[in-house]
Parts: C-alpha cells; structure tokens; sequence
C-alpha cells in the first residue's frame, strides 16, 4: 500500500442520489468534509473500468473513500443477477483496491441478507454467510473483494427515508389510499432511517481516516426491531391512517426473491466505538417529520 499525505477532510463518494448516499453528501459536509459525490452520469458503474475507477480517486486525493451506490432491485436481481454481480461484487472490489493502492481507507455497505435467517438471534458480524437470493449473493462477493484489499464493510438493515423508494413510503401512501393492508409479519428486523446511517458514518469517518477504527466488517442497525407488520402498524399510527393492518404470513405475499426470516444485527462492536443509531421508532419520528416538512 502507497502512503500518501491527504487532505483529512475530503472524502469521495460514489452513490450521491441514493438513500444513504444523499444523506452523506449533507451530513459529512455539514461536518465540514469536502465531498466529491459521483453519480451516475459522472460515471456510470455497469460500464466503469478499475482505471476510471482508480482516476477519479487519485484525481480528489481524498482522505476517505466511501461506496454507497448498489444494485438494490431485490427481486430484479433474480433475473437480472449479472448487473447485480457488476455492481454490488466486481464494482466494490475494484473500488477497494484503487482506495489501497492510494493508501485511502476504504467505506462499503453490505446488507443483513447475506444471512439466511434461521438463527433465531440477532447475528454477530463473524457469524456463517448463506445468502438466499441473488441481491444477497452479489453483496457477499462485494464484501469478500472489499475485505480482501483492506477494506471497511458496514452493514446495514431495512433501510427508509422521507424520499427515494423504499417500504415507509410505499406503506404511507397504501395507508392513505387503502381501508385495508396486509403486511408481512414473519419477517423480523430494524428499520434503519438513512439520516442516522449516514449520522453514524459520520461519526465513523475520522475515526476510519486516523485508523482508530479498525477496518474490518460491522454491523449497523438502531435500537428495537419488529416486523414489517410492526413497522406498517407504527406508519399508520404515526400518519393518523384509519386502515385496517392486517397480519400475514411470509407464504402469502409471494415475491421473486426469497427473503431471511429474522435478519436482526448485533451492533454492538461498532457501539464500542462510540457510533450507532437510536431506535427504529425515532428514525420514523424524524421520516414523518421531514416528510411533512417537504410537503
Ligand atoms: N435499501 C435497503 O433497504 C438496504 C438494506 C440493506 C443494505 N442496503 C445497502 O445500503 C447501501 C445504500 O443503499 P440505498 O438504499 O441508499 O440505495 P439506493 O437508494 O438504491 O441508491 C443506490 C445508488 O446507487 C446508484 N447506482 C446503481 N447502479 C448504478 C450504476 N450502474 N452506476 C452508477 N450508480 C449506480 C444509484 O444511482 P441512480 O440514483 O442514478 O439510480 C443510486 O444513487 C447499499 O450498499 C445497499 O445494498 C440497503
């Protein structure tokens, strides 16, 4: 690995528009890091090769590289795996190694779906990978190339925000529609608000740049968890919804991809280090919230 004097306070991200990747871009900034956020256009990740890659990294001479764009069509990846392998396990891979070969330490996310969710227990970040769908096969790839350069993996759980595209908002607008929903309730998990992840790896950031955390792999997630019956039960009391929430099981909701039973995560090692997320219900608190702030 090259050592090289940077700039502590810059950062490259990749994935500015996505859920988590918009968030960064306005707290690390708001934390007084220059961000350089790539998008899509700026360069587009089915096409990328290592040297465009390892370009746009050494052109920023950045302190920190973060990745937090992915292929997170769940059940699209089920007949569209080969863009899902580009993007959640080749990209990050090569991504990893130009961030070593700069001597920048290196940010990815991965996903709770990398377990098979039969434990019964909220899974430690050593415990056994079986991924159950094509989504969570690609991410373990990225995470496997990622650890193999050196890098830093966090990973992280039902992620939702008051904008992109994601369960709490799908769920608020069936509610406002709707006199009755039926919502999964055999799946258990934390539903993560993307303000706090990327709150979290703001702490997490000069922590990875002085390398007093560690690289390796961590699980991230808030305090509680519920199911998506749960999660649709607090969205209707929270947005006053008079429709009925009624519970099913896995087995009647039939998706392309198959989904782990229980996927919760022990967060407590990054917790050691002082950087985690509330409960799951103040991350909804602040979704309402900033979802009636934006109408
Ligand atoms: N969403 C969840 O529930 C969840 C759960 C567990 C883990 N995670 C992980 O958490 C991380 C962040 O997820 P998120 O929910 O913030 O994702 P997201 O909102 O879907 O954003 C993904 C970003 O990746 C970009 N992207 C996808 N394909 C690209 C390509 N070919 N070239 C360039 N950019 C491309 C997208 O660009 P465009 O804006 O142009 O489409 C988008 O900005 C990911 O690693 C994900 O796997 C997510």
């Amino acid at each position: 690995m090259e050592g090289r004097v940077s700039d502590p306070k810059r950062i490259v991200l990749f994935g500015m528009n996505g859920q988590v990747g918009g968030r960064l871009m306005a707290t690390l900034a708001a934390a007084g890091y220059e961000v350089t956020g790539i998008d899509r256009a700026r360069c587009d990740l089915a096409m990328a090769t290592p040297k465009d890659i390892a370009v746009i990294i050494r052109a920023v001479e950045p302190a920190l590289v973060i990745n937090a764009s992915a292929y997170t069509g769940v059940d699209a990846a089920e007949t569209d795996a080969t863009m899902a392998e580009r993007v959640n396990g080749e990209i990050p891979t090569i991504m990893a190694h130009a961030a070593a070969e700069q001597g920048v330490p290196f940010l990815h996310f991965s996903t709770d779906y990398v377990f098979d969710g039969a434990r019964g227990a909220p899974y430690a970040e050593d415990a056994n990978l079986n991924p159950v769908n094509a989504y969570a096969i690609s991410k373990r790839a990225g995470e496997l190339g990622v650890r193999a350069s050196g890098g830093t993996v966090f990973r992280l759980q039902w992620v939702f925000d008051s904008r992109g595209k994601n369960f709490f908002l799908t769920m608020k607008k069936l509610l406002a529609e709707r006199d009755e929903v039926r919502v999964v309730a055999d799946q258990l998990g934390c539903p993560s608000n993307a303000l706090h992840i990327a709150q979290a790896v703001t702490v997490a950031a000069p922590k990875m740049i002085d390398g007093s955390l560690p690289a390796g792999i961590y699980h991230l997630s808030g305090g509680g968890h519920t199911s998506w019956h749960g999660f649709a039960c607090a969205i209707a009391a929270a947005t006053q919804s008079t429709a009925r929430v009624v519970p099913i099981v896995t087995a009647e909701f039939p998706t392309p991809a198959a989904r782990p039973k229980d996927s919760r995560l022990n967060s407590s090692t990054l917790a050691s280090y002082g950087i985690g997320m509330p409960h799951w219900r103040e991350g909804l608190t602040q979704a309402i919230s900033d979802t009636n702030a934006n109408s």
